[in-house]
C-alpha cells in the first residue's frame, strides 16, 4: 500500500500559507503517497478512501534539517576535552596541533570506508532523533586527495537505504595541513583544482571557508567563494565564531546562501546579511563549549535575517549529534522562541540549504515527517537530552 494517512491531535506544518507562527492544524492529516505529501489539513477533510493511522494525541512536524555538520570523522578528541574543561583554551590545543589537525591525522589515516561507516552510525541516530537532512561537510583531508577522498566517504553514506538524505559541503578552507609551507600556494591549490575537481565529480553542493582570526581572511576566502560560484557550487561560511574579520560582508557580496556561528558581527555586517538575504545558521552548542557569547539575535531578528540552528556536529567544539538539543540551547541561551527554533530546523533550514522540497508540510513536498511522543510541538525544545520521536520517515519510508 503507497498511500497512508497520519491523523494526529496537532499537524505542524511549518506553512505560512496555514497561518500562525507554524502553521499548526488541531486535528490534522497528512497522507503521504509514495515518496511524496498528497494531502495536509483537517482530518475531517480526509480525501475519501485513505486508509488513516490515527496517532492519537502526537504531534507531527516536517523532519528536522540540520544544516551545519562535520559528521564523517573518526577517532577521538576526549583527552582534549578534558584538557579545556581543566582551563586550556580551544586555540592554543589548535596551535599546538591539536583541534582541527588532530581530527585530520585519524581521518587521514582512515579507509573511506571506514569514514563511511562511522558517518552512518551517526545519521541514523540522528534520524532516530528526528532528523530527515543533514548537511555534512568535509574539512578533515586539509589537502586535495584527501579532502575527496572525505566527500566519497559522505557520498558513500549517503547511499545508505533508509538514512537522512545528505547534502555534501567542500569545507575547503578550514585549517592548514600540517606540512604546509607556503600559505599561498595551498589556497591556491584549494581554490583552483580543488573546487573544479569536486564540482565535476559532483561530490558537494556547497563550499565553505572558516573566515576567522588565526583562520582564513576574508580575502583568502573571496576567492574561493568566487571559484565556487563560477563551477555552480553554493556558498556557506563560518563567520565571526571568535573575531569579526568582515565575514559577513564577504558573504553578502558572494551571495553566500548561509552564514554560520555568528557569535561575533558588526551592526554592519547584519545590516548587509539582511540586505543579501543571507540565512544566519546559528550554533549554540559550540558556543556553549567554548564560552563565547551569543550572537546578536534580537538584531538579527530586527533586521529580518532568517534564522537557522544546527548542531555543528563535530568532534571539537560541539560534542553532540543531536539537533534537537541544539534547539533547547538555542531557546535557552540565545533567547529563541519554541517556534523560531523549529522553524530554524525546518523551513528556515531548507531555505538556507536551497531546497525547496521539504521543510514544510504541503502538498507535492517530500514525505519527510517526525512523529512525536509529545502532547505540543513545544515540548521539542525541553526535556532536554531524551528520544522523543515516535515515527520518523524520509521520502515515506520509516528510517
Ligand atoms: O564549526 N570552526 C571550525 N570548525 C568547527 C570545529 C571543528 C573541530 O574542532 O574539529 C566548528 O566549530
Ligand atoms: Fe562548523
Amino acid at each position: 500500500m503507497t498511500v497512508r494517512g497520519f491523523a494526529a491531535k496537532r499537524v505542524v506544518t511549518c506553512d505560512p500559507a496555514q497561518g500562525g507562527a507554524l502553521g499548526a492544524i488541531d486535528d490534522g492529516l497528512v497522507v503521504v503517497d509514495g515518496a511524496r505529501i498528497a494531502f495536509v489539513g483537517r482530518r475531517e477533510n480526509a480525501p475519501q478512501g485513505t486508509p488513516v493511522e490515527d496517532l492519537g494525541e502526537r504531534v507531527i512536524t516536517p523532519g528536522l534539517i540540520d544544516a551545519h555538520t562535520h559528521a564523517c570523522w573518526v577517532g577521538s578528541r576526549d583527552e582534549e576535552y578534558a584538557q579545556r574543561m581543566a582551563g586550556r583554551d580551544y586555540r592554543d590545543i589548535a596551535r599546538a596541533g591539536g583541534g582541527i589537525l588532530s581530527t585530520h591525522r585519524a581521518v587521514a589515516a582512515a579507509t573511506e570506508e571506514e569514514l563511511a561507516d562511522a558517518l552512518v552510525g551517526r545519521l541514523r541516530r540522528m534520524a532516530s532523533l528526528g532528523v530527515t537532512t543533514v548537511e555534512v561537510k568535509s574539512g578533515y583531508g586539509l589537502d586535495a586527495p584527501h579532502e575527496k577522498r572525505q566527500l566519497r566517504a559522505i557520498a558513500r553514506a549517503a547511499a545508505h537505504p533508509d538514512m537522512p538524505s545528505v547534502v555534501p559541503t567542500l569545507l575547503a578552507l578550514h585549517a592548514l595541513p600540517p606540512s604546509c609551507l607556503d600559505r599561498a600556494a595551498y589556497v591556491a591549490r584549494v581554490t583552483g583544482d580543488l573546487v573544479m575537481e569536486v564540482a565535476r565529480e559532483k561530490l558537494a553542493r556547497f563550499v565553505d571557508a572558516f573566515v576567522d582570526a588565526a583562520a582564513f581572511s576574508a580575502e583568502e576566502a573571496l576567492a574561493i567563494g568566487k571559484a565556487a560560484l563560477a563551477v555552480g557550487l553554493g556558498v556557506r561560511l563560518h563567520v565571526g565564531q571568535f573575531a569579526d574579520v568582515g565575514g559577513a560582508q564577504l558573504a553578502a557580496s558572494l551571495g553566500a546562501a548561509s552564514v554560520d556561528h555568528l557569535e561575533h558581527v558588526s551592526p554592519e555586517g547584519i545590516d548587509t546579511l539582511a540586505r543579501a538575504g543571507v540565512t544566519a545558521v546559528l550554533l549554540p552548542v559550540s558556543s556553549f563549549t567554548l564560552d563565547q557569547p551569543a550572537p546578536p539575535v534580537a538584531s538579527l531578528r530586527a533586521a529580518g535575517v532568517p534564522l537557522v540552528v544546527a548542531s555543528d556536529a563535530n568532534p571539537g567544539t560541539a560534542p553532540t549529534e543531536s539537533l534537537p538539543l541544539a534547539l533547547a540551547m538555542a531557546v535557552r541561551s540565545y533567547g529563541l522562541s519554541p517556534e523560531e527554533a523549529i522553524l530554524g530546523a525546518t523551513r528556515n533550514a531548507a531555505t538556507s540549504l536551497r531546497l525547496d522540497d521539504r521543510g514544510v508540510l504541503r502538498e507535492g513536498a517530500r514525505a519527510d515527517l517526525a512523529i512525536w511522543d509529545l502532547p505540543h510541538e513545544q515540548a521539542i525544545v525541553q526535556p532536554w537530552g531524551l528520544k522523543k520521536t515516535h515515527l520518523v520517515l524520509v521520502g515515506g519510508r520509516a528510517t
